[in-house]
């Protein structure tokens, strides 16, 4: 039920339409319904639920990463996001809330007397879930968790107005918007709004089919399952030269690299465009 009505709306108003209507069958075509839904930037938080964010960290974080992307949580990813994880950070695309979650939970309690966190997802479940989990697993540490319920790709909320963070967290959240990547770069212009000038923007995103290496079957069968059928990711033609622009026009200091299949940057030093 909670799933039905956190359905977009375009869905609900297309199966309101069209699943009573007798040419349904006969004449919607899988291009059509697909060009109904996919430019929603929605659908790229439908599929987050209380069923499958029970299951999200061993599947998507602990298998996926691990042999679909060749680019390892506990290695690669969890260690970054330590790095550069602040007292005063905000986090883009939550899911579960295990980067914050577990990155706080191995700072020892006094180094961190006044943590903030922000998190900003445009599905309430996730973001009720991960800050639950945050306080549950950090019971030790004095958390003040915030959430924002808000579309990355459209500016920054009235919440962040006027206000800055010196972590900005972008994880596993571009490859899931269902957009063309330079409308998905506009989310490097919300991280920049909100940075301090001292601040960092960083994260990850599983690139486009061509870094897909063809030895690898289990990417190209999620790729194609999840672009193609779900629409939970829209990655499909992702590029790390485009993210690269997008990050350039924003931050005057960029660095990117590529492990396995994924593309993970860290930026500093925004530029304060005038919008
Ligand atoms: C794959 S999960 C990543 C979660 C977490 N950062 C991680 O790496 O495990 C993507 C998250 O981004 C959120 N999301 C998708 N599209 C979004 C959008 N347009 N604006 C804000 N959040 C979005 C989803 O609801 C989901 O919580």
């Amino acid at each position: 039920m909670a799933s039905f009505l956190s359905m977009p709306s375009h869905l609900s108003q297309f199966l309101t339409k069209h699943l009573i209507s007798p040419t349904y069958l006969g004449t919607r075509t899988y291009k059509s319904w697909q060009a109904n839904m996919a430019p929603k930037s929605n659908w790229g938080a439908f599929w987050y639920n209380a069923l499958t964010l029970q299951i999200y960290d061993a599947w998507v974080l602990g298998f996926n990463m691990s042999f679909v992307w060749r680019c390892t949580t506990e290695t690669v990813l969890l260690p970054f996001f330590r790095e550069n994880f602040s007292r005063r950070h905000l986090d883009i695309g939550v899911a579960t809330g295990f980067f914050p979650a577990t990155a706080l939970a191995q700072q020892p309690p006094a180094t961190l007397p006044a943590q903030e966190i922000t998190l900003f997802d445009l599905n309430e479940i996730a973001l009720r879930s991960a800050k639950a989990r945050i306080n549950a697993d950090n019971q030790k540490t004095p958390v003040s968790v915030t959430t924002v319920h808000a579309d990355a790709l459209a500016g920054v909320p009235p919440e962040l107005e006027g206000m800055r963070f010196d972590s900005v967290s972008l994880f596993n959240v571009l490859h899931c918007i269902p957009a063309h990547q330079e409308r998905k770069n506009r989310v490097f212009e919300l991280a920049a709004d909100v940075l301090s000038d001292d601040g960092v923007v960083f994260g990850c995103s599983v690139l486009g089919i061509k870094h897909h290496a063809w030895w690898n079957p289990l990417g190209w069968m999620t790729m194609a399952f999840f672009n193609l059928v779900g629409s939970a990711f829209g990655n499909w033609e992702d590029e790390p030269a485009v993210f690269e622009q997008g990050l350039r026009r924003e931050f005057e200091d960029v660095k990117t690299w590529i492990v396995g299949s994924v593309f993970l940057f860290r930026a500093r030093k925004p530029k304060r465009i005038d919008r």
